[in-house]
């Protein structure tokens, strides 16, 4: 098939409203992508699981007729999924047979430091032909991922991501379908463009698809139904699923006090950021996708495919966009905001031009020579986030911490504490967040629209007393 056909045909379609072709396609491929096999499985030994994980290159269809060179863990874009119980000791035999150095981050899971995977300041990076062992508790539950943070804004690009569920101890909370779904964008090399306006990224993949290669979600009518999105792009994409009645029930692993209704809205998930949604499987199969104003969004097809029929909605109105402030989201944490913090920091998000190009900026500043943020372990630590960047969405992410949001321009939310470790700012946007210094260590906080923080949007949080290890050499890659 021509490289592009298949893009013409979903886009006619999704804009015509018409389905017939993939209501084909779903039916054709009826396989759930999600804890797809072929991946060895993980060992266990007593509390114990093993996974081995292989950093390793080929080539995957993404797009219909469109085959591209990846990086893989353990041979696919994403990579093995990781999905262990509460309480596990868990355990990642990282095995690197790139030609470069790689790590594993875990992002979002409050792993020690040594575990993080930061090349130059918690560990050497992974060199070609090396192992190394990660070892941490899966203490919380949730839906989390890893990535490379070797040289990430590349790496990731390529394809160096999974995801990380941690499974509820509880029988309640386990749905009779349970899919991950990574969100993400590509190059074909084909169309030109600046990679910071996003505009080189001509697909859109789910699960490292796109379009009709996209496998359905199947599901039967009344049966419930639980999806993890987790956002490994750059870009913050709009989901849209029509008339389905879902619910948000967890941001960024955090579990929701109670389901939040958004039936209507579409779901913004910014770079990094993780939604989980549940509902009842309605008697249509729905194509979501991705709302999107890029001319590859389309490509980004959530198929909700209800097995017992052969009716399809194709997504058109919608009513507004979810938001963590306007629609009542309230985590399962006790808030720590306090009227007296131990130290406070501010960081103004921007951009400017240098010798180099363009850079990413804190408080008019690029890594390293950004101010660090020090701590002393046991503060409360508050910090004002500032999108001044006219242009540009900015989701930040905080390593081996989860931060509350306090207030957004200005409007208080410390009475519904609201956690997370990455928070999606838009041009303009003021928040203010807080954490408690109770992981000692260093740690990255950074923009996770990776190209930004390569060109200079990171810093790091760091303990006092915590040095960087000897035996790391500081002079390695960050980002
Ligand atoms: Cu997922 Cu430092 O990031
Ligand atoms: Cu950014």
């Amino acid at each position: 098939m021509k490289k592009w056909m298949g893009w013409t045909i979903i886009i006619l379609l999704l804009l015509g409203g018409a389905a017939y072709g993939l209501k084909e396609s779903m039916n054709q491929r009826a396989e759930p992508l999600n804890n797809a096999s072929g991946f060895k499985a993980p060992t266990t030994q007593g509390n114990e699981i093993t996974y081995e994980i292989v950093a390793q290159q080929t080539q995957q269809e993404v797009a219909p007729g469109i085959t591209l060179p990846v990086y893989t863990y353990n041979g696919s874009v994403p990579g093995q999924e990781i999905r262990v119980k509460m309480g596990q000791d868990v355990v990642v035999k990282l095995i690197n047979k790139l030609q470069e150095p790689v790590t594993i981050h875990w992002h979002g899971y409050p792993v020690p430091n040594k575990m993080d995977g930061v090349p130059g300041l918690t560990q050497n990076a992974v060199q070609p032909g090396e192992t190394f062992v990660y070892r941490f508790k899966a203490s919380v539950p949730g839906t989390y991922w890893y990535h490379s943070h070797q040289s990430s804004s590349k790496q990731v690009d390529k394809g160096l991501y999974g995801a990380l569920i941690v499974e509820e101890s509880t029988e309640e909370e386990r749905t009779t379908r349970d899919y991950t779904v990574l969100l993400d964008e590509m190059e074909s090399g084909t169309s030109k463009g600046m990679g910071m306006m996003n505009s080189g990224y001509d697909i859109f993949t789910v699960n490292g698809k796109s379009g009709t290669l996209i496998s359905p979600y199947e599901m039967k009518t009344g049966e419930k139904v639980r999806m993890r999105f987790i956002n490994a792009g750059y870009s913050t994409h709009y989901l849209h699923f029509g008339s389905l009645a879902y619910q948000v029930i967890a941001v960024d692993g955090q579990s929701l006090q109670k389901p939040v209704a958004a039936q209507g809205k579409l779901l913004p998930v910014g770079a990094g950021e993780r939604y989980d949604i549940e509902f009842i499987a309605p008697d249509t199969s729905i194509i979501g996708y991705d709302q999107l104003d890029h001319k590859a969004a389309a490509g980004m097809l959530i198929p909700l495919k209800n097995t017992d029929t052969d009716n399809v909605e194709v997504p058109k109105e919608y009513k507004g966009i979810f938001s963590l402030v306007d629609n009542d989201v309230e985590t399962k944490r006790v808030s720590i905001a306090s009227t007296a913090y131990d130290k406070t920091y501010t960081m103004e998000l921007g951009h400017g031009m240098s010798m180099n190009g363009m850079v990413f900026t804190i408080n008019g500043k690029t890594y390293p020579n950004i101010d660090k943020l020090g701590v002393k372990k046991g503060d409360r630590v508050k910090v004002e986030l500032i999108n001044n960047d006219p242009m540009n969405d900015h989701p930040m992410h905080l390593h081996g911490h989860e931060f509350q949001v306090l207030s957004k321009d200005g409007k208080s939310l410390e009475g519904k504490p609201v956690f997370k470790d990455t928070l999606l700012l838009k041009p303009g946007e003021k928040y203010e967040v807080a954490f408690v210094a109770n992981n000692p260590g260093n740690w990255m906080f950074h923009c996770h629209q990776l190209q930004h923080a390569a060109a200079g949007m990171m810093t790091t949080v760091n303990y006092d007393g915590y040095p960087v290890s000897k035996e790391i050499d500081q002079a390695q890659n960050k980002e």
